[in-house]
């Protein structure tokens, strides 16, 4: 397919945040799910914050309607800093200052039509042009030290081709999501060769209990496959059938990462994801570990 090197430096990331967030709704019938809160911040700073501890330089957001808010958070606030400034907030001035991207490092395309997720990743295909690019889920959340697309890219550096970020989970759980199949004996460091891309199998067919989770490093030929992907589960534009067809000219790699992802685009996940992020914080989890201590005993 193609003969050039798979190894070419990953510089920039796509972060798809155009579906319609249904789970959690009506939550998310203004706000987009991606700025929901995640302890004091909207859940889409923290997948940035791993990217840029990642090295990526350009970010590139497929956004729908109703998705301004985005756009927003990342653009300066002049009035809202001015304020700031004159009441002496200097400390929160410069945490808001900090999470902005630097000036035509971040792209913003539409998709028009919540098609799917394979589809939201084609629409950035312009921006990426003829480079690898990162891809990160902006619903999940990832803690680990460093972070997952850190771990991902020091893999990479080894391997080139494309890696999926895997987790593993019990066999009766395998059929909600896509499973990889794995060479064993074809491995860099923690990661494994993919033999197979398989979507919500049954327990007993399973080729493995490690599923896709939502980090991924894709060389660009993916786009031209995804225009060629019809529409599968649910109607929708799918990565991995895009994935698995490039899988047939191309190594991938599954990245069983160190640390814990939570799928916050739930109302239990989320719930979940601000108790877990908020229990790293050492100013906040001692309260919090002292109001769950005394939950219920008082009828409260
Ligand atoms: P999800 O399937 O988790 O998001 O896609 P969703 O469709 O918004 O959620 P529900 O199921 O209705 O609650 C993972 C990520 O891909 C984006 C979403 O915004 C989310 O961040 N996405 C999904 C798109 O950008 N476009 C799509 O067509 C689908």
């Amino acid at each position: 397919m193609t003969d050039r090197p798979l190894s070419r430096p990953v510089r920039k990331a796509v972060l798809p945040v155009a579906g319609l967030g249904t789970r959690l709704l009506p939550a998310t019938k203004s706000i987009p799910k991606e700025m929901v809160t995640v302890v004091d911040r909207p859940a889409i700073q923290w997948v940035v914050d791993e990217a840029r501890e990642a090295g990526i330089e350009h970010f590139v957001f497929v956004t729908g309607r109703g998705k301004q808010a985005i756009e927003d958070h990342f653009d300066r606030a002049y009035e809202l800093e001015d304020t700031l400034k004159r009441r002496g907030k200097t400390a929160l001035l410069e945490r808001l200052l900090d999470d902005l991207l630097p000036p035509g490092q971040c792209s913003f395309v539409r998709q028009q039509e919540p098609l799917g997720l394979g589809h939201a990743v084609w629409c950035a295909r312009d921006v990426i042009g003829d480079e690898p690019f990162a891809l990160l889920l902006p619903d999940m959340l990832v803690q680990g030290t460093p972070g997952c697309l850190r771990q991902m890219m020091d893999i990479y550096a080894k391997t080139g081709g494309n890696l999926i970020a895997v987790d593993e989970v019990p066999r009766e759980e395998v059929h909600k999501y896509g499973v990889v199949g794995i060479d064993e004996d074809q491995t860099v460091g923690r990661a494994m060769r993919i033999t197979e891309m398989v979507e919500k199998p049954d327990p007993q067919e399973a080729p493995s209990t490690f599923i896709i989770s939502g980090r991924y490093i894709l060389q660009p030929e993916i786009f031209a496959l995804i225009e060629k992907t019809e529409p599968g589960a649910g109607g929708e534009i799918q990565i991995t059938d895009a994935m698995r067809a490039l899988l047939r000219d191309q190594p991938f790699w599954a990245v069983p990462y160190e640390g814990i992802t939570h799928d916050c685009g739930s109302p239990l996940g989320f719930l979940k994801t601000n108790l877990a992020f908020a229990m790293d914080d050492p100013e906040l989890a001692p309260a919090l570990r002292e109001f769950f201590e005394g939950f219920g005993k008082s009828g409260s």
